[in-house]
């Protein structure tokens, strides 16, 4: 009777605990639809204004050995799959934090290159907060802030009339435009080279 009753003690706290953990990844403030710039975005569902924290990024705390084999695990499989490739969060110099857990609905915001929240730590969570203004309707999205490194494995699709193709951080916008310049330079050389030969 004691064993059954300490297991239904367990069951319920657990059970609050999840309920407890859903919470936190829901808001009123948004939720998820199919998204014009990629699979399922986040939306608002009532105008929002600037500054307003919107909704929390809730996750898996996890250690940075940890962090780095999810990160390439999740990696090798977007390049299978070209499904997403990007969850994790720094929180810290020790902890990340990894969002791919169903209950976080903020892992669904898509990139652009002009956002309109941005995700930002306070003690020891993240919360994404309205760059501007929102309307009821309007897609939320943040920077992901990608390395310019790897630009050729995110095309950006955001839409906005300054989208730079792909998704880098902004701070990272000059050096991306030398390496396209750069890119388009090659092209045209071997293509009046072609010409050339003809
Ligand atoms: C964290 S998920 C965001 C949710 C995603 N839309 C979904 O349905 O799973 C990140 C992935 O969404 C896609 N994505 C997000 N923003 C994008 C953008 N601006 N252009 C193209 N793809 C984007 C990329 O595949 C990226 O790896
Ligand atoms: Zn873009």
């Amino acid at each position: 009777m004691g064993k059954k009753k300490s297991l239904l003690d367990r069951e319920r706290k657990l059970y609050e605990k999840m309920r407890e953990l859903w919470k936190r990844g829901q808001s009123e403030l948004c939720e998820v639809r199919g998204s014009v710039i990629h699979g399922q975005g986040v939306y608002a569902t009532q105008d929002i204004e600037k500054g307003t924290k919107i909704i929390e990024y809730v996750g898996e705390r996890i250690d940075k050995e940890e962090s780095n084999r999810r990160g390439i695990d999740l990696h090798e499989e977007s390049l299978e799959t070209g499904g997403a490739a990007v969850y994790i969060f720094t929180l810290d110099d020790d902890i990340d934090l990894d969002g791919n857990v169903p209950w976080n609905t903020a892992r669904l915001i898509n990139h652009s290159c002009n956002p309109n929240c941005e995700a930002w730590i306070e003690e020891d969570q993240i919360f994404i907060h309205a760059l501007r203004d929102l309307k009821e309707g309007d897609e939320l999205t943040f920077d992901y802030g990608f390395d310019v490194d790897c630009y050729e494995d995110h095309p950006c699709r955001c839409g906005e009339p300054e989208c730079k193709g792909f998704i880098v951080s902004r701070e990272q916008w000059p050096e991306l435009e030398r390496r396209l310049k750069k890119k388009q330079a090659k092209k045209s050389g071997k293509k009046a080279g072609k010409k050339a030969k003809a």
